[in-house]
């Protein structure tokens, strides 16, 4: 009864400001820090039959608790607002989700809005204005098409299985990982910790053959689908802090159908409260800010109730705007 569509979620990161333990030259590093960070979550557009009585786009209410889990705020993001309207919203957030759903990556309203987000973004990191991106499933997806400029995806389909991460050798030293306890880190690579909810992907070989995206990203996991293609799981930007999971660590805590393999085992737990911390840790390094606390509250996705949805789809709660 859940569409295929229920294919993507988010995540989270924690930065590791304060945890590296290189010496500090000359000049103390006064890192900023935002302790009331509001994270923005694209919504994504209705494209299953049984859900659109209730709206023409949408969030899963698993993203929201899962960002807000980390200690951050959410601000949902419609998908018809102007250029100027997003770069005025850019200007008060402090991260940015894109989440999974079905949508063309290339001419979709969510293409264009996530483009628009992501040359602020490049744009702000490289002026020292730090800003994050988060991206589960297709999102991350949708990362990948960013970052190369043309759409890479081929069928890697994991549907409605979890497995472990085959992780690379960059995973241990990258900024995701870096704060999971050595225990987790071995669950991670032998128990079914992630749940995989898609039909597309990268291959290893396409993004190792692909200039933009390797020297962008590292990857950090991969995984085998069904047809045996190997497809990049986990990948984080080098330089710009943003992140991609082809996998879904929301569904670890916030999602529950039986028929749906989400794993809920205290390590898959785990893994999804550090990436939720680690995400809202980054958040909390850009210093981006409404212009008043009555804006801020009436952005923020309280004023919103989320609706029932166990009954006629994958998710127990569903958004829509
Ligand atoms: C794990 O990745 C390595 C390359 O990094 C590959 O040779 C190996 O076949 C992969 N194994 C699985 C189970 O995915
Ligand atoms: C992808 O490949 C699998 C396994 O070979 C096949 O069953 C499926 O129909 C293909 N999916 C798409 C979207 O092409
Ligand atoms: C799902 O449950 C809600 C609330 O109990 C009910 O109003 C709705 O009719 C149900 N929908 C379906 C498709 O069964």
């Amino acid at each position: 009864m859940f569409s295929t569509g229920f294919s993507t979620y988010l995540c989270l990161f924690f930065a590791c400001c304060f945890c590296c333990s290189r010496a500090m030259p000359t000049k103390l590093n006064h890192e900023a820090v935002n302790d009331r960070p509001v994270i923005g979550i694209l919504t994504q557009i209705v494209t299953d039959d049984v859900m659109k009585p209730f709206g023409k786009t949408y969030i899963p209410a698993s993203y929201v608790k899962y960002i807000e889990s980390g200690g951050s705020r959410v601000i949902p993001i419609r998908l018809t607002l102007t250029t100027a309207e997003y770069e005025n919203i850019f200007k008060k957030i402090n991260g940015l989700v894109f989440i999974g759903g079905a949508a063309d990556l290339e001419t979709s309203e969510f293409a264009r809005v996530a483009r628009i987000f992501y040359q602020l973004a490049l744009t702000a990191n490289d002026a020292g204005d730090f800003f994050p991106i988060w991206g589960t499933c297709m999102g991350m997806q949708l990362l990948t098409v960013l970052v190369a400029g043309e759409n890479l995806l081929t069928n890697t389909t994991a549907e409605n299985i979890a497995m472990p991460l085959n992780l690379t050798t960059e995973a241990d030293s990258s900024r995701m990982f870096k704060g999971f306890p050595h225990r987790l880190m071995k669950a991670l690579t032998q128990e079914p910790l992630t749940g995989n909810f898609h039909n597309y992907g990268v291959t290893v070989k396409t993004f190792q053959d692909n200039d933009k995206l390797k020297s962008f990203f590292s990857l950090l996991s991969t995984n085998i689908a069904e047809n045996g293609a190997h497809f990049v799981s986990t990948i984080e930007g080098k330089t710009y802090p943003f992140y991609g999971v082809q996998w879904h660590p929301e569904v670890n805590r916030f999602q529950w159908d039986k028929n749906l393999n989400f794993p809920h085992s205290p390590h898959a737990v785990e893994l999804s409260s550090l990436l939720a911390e680690f995400f809202v840790k980054e958040g909390r390094r850009s210093l981006h800010q409404f212009d008043n606390p009555e804006e801020e509250a009436s952005s923020l996705i309280y004023s919103y109730t989320p609706i029932y949805a166990g009954n006629f789809t994958g998710y127990e709660q569903l958004y829509f705007f």
